[in-house]
Protein backbone atom coordinates (compact mmCIF):
# COMPACT_ATOMS: atom_id res chain seq x y z
CA UNK A 1 0.00 0.00 0.00
CA UNK A 2 1.21 3.77 -0.91
CA UNK A 3 0.82 6.36 1.56
CA UNK A 4 -2.24 8.63 1.30
CA UNK A 5 -1.09 11.37 3.20
CA UNK A 6 2.71 13.34 3.23
CA UNK A 7 3.62 16.32 5.38
CA UNK A 8 4.59 19.59 3.64
CA UNK A 9 8.12 21.07 4.14
CA UNK A 10 6.55 23.51 6.44
CA UNK A 11 4.63 21.09 8.75
CA UNK A 12 7.83 19.07 9.40
CA UNK A 13 9.64 22.28 9.93
CA UNK A 14 6.58 23.09 12.59
CA UNK A 15 7.11 19.93 14.30
CA UNK A 16 11.25 20.34 15.24
CA UNK A 17 10.51 24.09 15.86
CA UNK A 18 7.72 23.30 18.30
CA UNK A 19 7.65 19.51 19.58
CA UNK A 20 4.43 18.43 18.41
CA UNK A 21 2.41 18.99 15.08
CA UNK A 22 -1.44 18.31 14.72
CA UNK A 23 -3.21 17.54 10.88
CA UNK A 24 -6.85 16.53 10.81
CA UNK A 25 -6.32 13.19 8.91
CA UNK A 26 -3.94 10.40 8.82
CA UNK A 27 -6.32 7.66 7.93
CA UNK A 28 -9.69 7.34 5.59
CA UNK A 29 -13.24 7.57 7.55
CA UNK A 30 -14.35 4.31 6.28
CA UNK A 31 -11.29 2.59 8.10
CA UNK A 32 -12.03 5.00 11.60
CA UNK A 33 -15.03 3.43 11.84
CA UNK A 34 -13.76 -0.13 11.14
CA UNK A 35 -11.02 0.43 13.96
CA UNK A 36 -13.57 1.82 16.79
CA UNK A 37 -15.19 -1.72 16.28
CA UNK A 38 -11.94 -3.56 16.85
CA UNK A 39 -10.74 -0.97 19.50
CA UNK A 40 -14.28 -1.57 21.13
CA UNK A 41 -14.23 -4.83 21.09
CA UNK A 42 -10.47 -4.90 22.62
CA UNK A 43 -11.76 -3.02 25.57
CA UNK A 44 -15.15 -4.93 26.09
CA UNK A 45 -13.11 -8.52 26.38
CA UNK A 46 -10.31 -7.36 28.56
CA UNK A 47 -7.48 -8.34 26.55
CA UNK A 48 -4.32 -8.38 27.71
CA UNK A 49 -5.17 -8.10 31.89
CA UNK A 50 -4.17 -10.93 33.18
CA UNK A 51 -0.51 -10.24 31.49
CA UNK A 52 -0.45 -6.80 32.99
CA UNK A 53 -1.33 -5.19 29.25
CA UNK A 54 -4.62 -3.72 30.27
CA UNK A 55 -4.82 -1.79 33.44
CA UNK A 56 -6.81 1.61 34.88
CA UNK A 57 -4.38 4.00 34.31
CA UNK A 58 -5.41 6.81 36.56
CA UNK A 59 -6.76 4.61 39.57
CA UNK A 60 -5.26 2.08 41.98
CA UNK A 61 -6.93 -0.98 39.18
CA UNK A 62 -8.80 -2.70 42.11
CA UNK A 63 -10.39 -5.96 40.44
CA UNK A 64 -14.17 -4.19 41.58
CA UNK A 65 -13.85 -0.95 40.74
CA UNK A 66 -14.83 0.73 37.75
CA UNK A 67 -11.96 1.84 35.43
CA UNK A 68 -11.70 5.78 35.10
CA UNK A 69 -9.02 5.83 32.11
CA UNK A 70 -8.46 2.17 30.68
CA UNK A 71 -5.23 1.14 28.94
CA UNK A 72 -4.12 -1.59 26.76
CA UNK A 73 -0.35 -1.91 26.16
CA UNK A 74 0.64 -3.32 22.73
CA UNK A 75 -2.71 -3.36 21.40
CA UNK A 76 -1.71 -5.48 17.68
CA UNK A 77 -0.72 -8.38 19.45
CA UNK A 78 -4.79 -9.30 20.48
CA UNK A 79 -5.78 -7.43 16.96
CA UNK A 80 -3.31 -8.14 14.22
CA UNK A 81 -5.18 -6.79 11.39
CA UNK A 82 -4.28 -2.91 12.62
CA UNK A 83 -1.23 -3.76 11.06
CA UNK A 84 -2.69 -3.81 7.94
CA UNK A 85 -4.55 -0.40 8.25
CA UNK A 86 -3.93 2.47 5.97
CA UNK A 87 -3.03 4.30 9.69
CA UNK A 88 0.05 2.13 9.52
CA UNK A 89 0.92 2.77 6.21
CA UNK A 90 0.42 6.70 6.52
CA UNK A 91 1.67 6.73 10.33
CA UNK A 92 5.25 4.93 8.94
CA UNK A 93 5.33 7.38 6.12
CA UNK A 94 5.04 10.21 8.16
CA UNK A 95 7.40 9.21 10.66
CA UNK A 96 10.40 8.90 8.42
CA UNK A 97 9.49 12.17 7.44
CA UNK A 98 9.63 13.77 10.55
CA UNK A 99 12.58 11.42 11.78
CA UNK A 100 14.40 10.13 9.03
CA UNK A 101 14.55 7.50 6.23
CA UNK A 102 16.15 4.93 9.53
CA UNK A 103 13.53 5.42 11.42
CA UNK A 104 11.45 2.98 12.89
CA UNK A 105 7.44 2.47 13.32
CA UNK A 106 5.28 0.22 15.68
CA UNK A 107 2.62 -0.23 17.61
CA UNK A 108 2.20 1.72 20.77
CA UNK A 109 -1.38 2.11 23.06
CA UNK A 110 -4.82 2.74 23.52
CA UNK A 111 -6.25 5.02 26.40
CA UNK A 112 -10.02 5.28 26.64
CA UNK A 113 -11.59 8.08 28.48
CA UNK A 114 -15.16 6.95 29.29
CA UNK A 115 -17.97 9.67 28.69
CA UNK A 116 -18.73 11.80 31.87
CA UNK A 117 -16.26 9.92 34.06
CA UNK A 118 -13.13 9.68 32.03
CA UNK A 119 -10.05 11.21 33.90
CA UNK A 120 -7.48 14.20 32.92
CA UNK A 121 -4.23 12.64 32.36
CA UNK A 122 -1.82 14.99 33.99
CA UNK A 123 0.82 17.03 32.32
CA UNK A 124 3.96 14.94 31.78
CA UNK A 125 6.91 13.79 29.20
CA UNK A 126 6.60 10.44 28.10
CA UNK A 127 10.05 9.76 28.74
CA UNK A 128 9.80 9.69 32.12
CA UNK A 129 8.32 6.26 31.63
CA UNK A 130 11.44 5.06 30.39
CA UNK A 131 14.72 3.86 30.92
CA UNK A 132 16.98 6.86 32.55
CA UNK A 133 19.52 5.18 30.83
CA UNK A 134 19.22 5.58 27.33
CA UNK A 135 18.43 8.79 25.38
CA UNK A 136 15.69 9.05 22.99
CA UNK A 137 15.57 9.81 19.41
CA UNK A 138 11.04 8.65 18.89
CA UNK A 139 7.64 10.34 19.15
CA UNK A 140 4.65 9.59 19.67
CA UNK A 141 1.89 9.35 17.09
CA UNK A 142 -1.87 9.96 18.84
CA UNK A 143 -4.88 9.64 16.74
CA UNK A 144 -8.56 9.91 18.10
CA UNK A 145 -11.46 7.61 16.27
CA UNK A 146 -14.08 10.52 16.74
CA UNK A 147 -14.01 13.98 17.30
CA UNK A 148 -11.39 15.12 20.06
CA UNK A 149 -11.69 18.80 21.40
CA UNK A 150 -11.14 20.02 24.80
CA UNK A 151 -14.78 19.20 26.79
CA UNK A 152 -13.38 15.49 25.66
CA UNK A 153 -9.94 15.36 26.21
CA UNK A 154 -7.97 16.10 23.02
CA UNK A 155 -4.10 16.82 23.49
CA UNK A 156 -2.58 19.91 25.09
CA UNK A 157 1.33 20.64 24.29
CA UNK A 158 3.39 23.20 25.53
CA UNK A 159 5.50 24.46 22.35
CA UNK A 160 9.17 24.17 22.77
CA UNK A 161 9.02 21.77 25.77
CA UNK A 162 10.62 19.23 23.44
CA UNK A 163 13.98 21.20 24.15
CA UNK A 164 13.70 20.34 28.36
CA UNK A 165 15.90 17.85 30.37
CA UNK A 166 13.42 15.25 31.63
CA UNK A 167 11.56 17.53 34.54
CA UNK A 168 10.68 15.82 38.27
CA UNK A 169 7.83 13.47 37.66
CA UNK A 170 5.64 11.28 40.73
CA UNK A 171 2.85 9.05 40.26
CA UNK A 172 -0.76 10.88 40.33
CA UNK A 173 -0.95 12.31 43.49
CA UNK A 174 1.63 11.02 44.83
CA UNK A 175 0.08 7.27 45.24
CA UNK A 176 2.32 4.30 43.77
CA UNK A 177 -0.85 2.30 43.08
CA UNK A 178 -1.19 4.42 40.36
CA UNK A 179 0.65 3.99 37.23
CA UNK A 180 0.46 7.31 35.27
CA UNK A 181 2.87 10.21 36.27
CA UNK A 182 2.59 13.81 36.63
CA UNK A 183 5.35 16.45 36.31
CA UNK A 184 6.47 18.76 38.97
CA UNK A 185 6.90 22.52 38.75
CA UNK A 186 6.73 22.46 34.96
CA UNK A 187 5.38 25.92 33.16
CA UNK A 188 2.46 24.84 31.54
CA UNK A 189 1.67 28.73 30.59
CA UNK A 190 1.21 29.04 26.45
CA UNK A 191 -0.25 25.44 25.98
CA UNK A 192 -1.92 24.58 23.22
CA UNK A 193 -5.04 22.92 22.77
CA UNK A 194 -5.24 20.55 19.88
CA UNK A 195 -8.73 19.83 18.93
CA UNK A 196 -8.98 17.31 15.96
CA UNK A 197 -11.58 15.26 13.63
CA UNK A 198 -11.75 11.80 13.82
CA UNK A 199 -8.68 9.48 11.91
CA UNK A 200 -6.48 13.38 12.31
CA UNK A 201 -3.49 12.93 14.48
CA UNK A 202 -0.98 14.94 16.86
CA UNK A 203 2.58 14.01 16.84
CA UNK A 204 4.91 15.00 19.85
CA UNK A 205 8.95 14.48 20.77
CA UNK A 206 9.56 12.16 23.83
CA UNK A 207 10.30 15.42 26.00
CA UNK A 208 7.17 17.55 24.93
CA UNK A 209 5.16 18.15 27.62
CA UNK A 210 1.52 17.19 26.98
CA UNK A 211 -2.00 16.71 28.95
CA UNK A 212 -5.32 15.68 28.23
CA UNK A 213 -8.29 16.79 30.05
CA UNK A 214 -11.28 14.57 31.44
CA UNK A 215 -13.79 13.54 29.68
CA UNK A 216 -16.87 16.08 30.49
CA UNK A 217 -18.91 15.25 27.22
CA UNK A 218 -21.22 12.66 26.63
CA UNK A 219 -19.53 10.49 24.03
CA UNK A 220 -16.48 8.00 24.87
CA UNK A 221 -13.19 9.18 23.67
CA UNK A 222 -11.17 6.92 22.23
CA UNK A 223 -7.30 7.57 21.63
CA UNK A 224 -5.06 4.92 19.62
CA UNK A 225 -1.43 6.41 20.22
CA UNK A 226 1.84 4.82 17.80
CA UNK A 227 5.02 5.32 18.14
CA UNK A 228 8.00 6.04 15.71
CA UNK A 229 11.66 6.67 16.65
CA UNK A 230 15.35 6.24 15.87
CA UNK A 231 17.11 3.37 18.03
CA UNK A 232 17.85 4.98 21.70
CA UNK A 233 21.59 5.55 22.77
CA UNK A 234 23.27 4.89 26.18
CA UNK A 235 23.95 7.87 28.30
CA UNK A 236 26.83 7.86 30.60
CA UNK A 237 25.72 10.61 33.52
CA UNK A 238 23.64 8.28 35.44
CA UNK A 239 20.58 9.56 35.26
CA UNK A 240 17.75 8.01 37.38
CA UNK A 241 13.97 8.41 37.35
CA UNK A 242 13.26 7.41 41.41
CA UNK A 243 9.91 7.98 41.43
CA UNK A 244 9.74 4.64 38.63
CA UNK A 245 11.77 2.61 41.13
CA UNK A 246 9.12 3.09 44.14
CA UNK A 247 6.08 2.14 41.81
CA UNK A 248 3.59 -0.70 43.31
CA UNK A 249 1.09 -0.76 40.61
CA UNK A 250 -1.50 -3.66 40.55
CA UNK A 251 -0.86 -4.38 36.78
CA UNK A 252 3.15 -5.28 37.51
CA UNK A 253 2.03 -7.70 39.61
CA UNK A 254 -0.32 -9.07 37.53
CA UNK A 255 2.88 -8.92 35.02
CA UNK A 256 5.02 -10.56 37.58
CA UNK A 257 2.81 -13.38 38.44
CA UNK A 258 2.16 -14.31 34.74
CA UNK A 259 6.05 -13.90 33.24
NI1 LIG B 1 2.12 10.77 27.18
Amino acid sequence: MEPTVSLTPEQVAFYHENGYLAIPRLMPDDEVAWMRDVYDRLFRERVGRDVGDQFDLAGTDDDDAPAVLPQILGPAKYAPELRESRLWVNAAHVVRQLLGPEAHFGDGHMIFKPARIGAETPWHQDEAYWDPGLDYRSLSIWVPLQEAKVENGCMWFVPGSQRLEVLPHRSVGGDVRIHALEVLGADTDGAVACPLPPGGATFHGSRTLHYTGPNRSEIDRRAYILSGGLPAVPRTDGRSFPWNDVKQTARQVRADANR
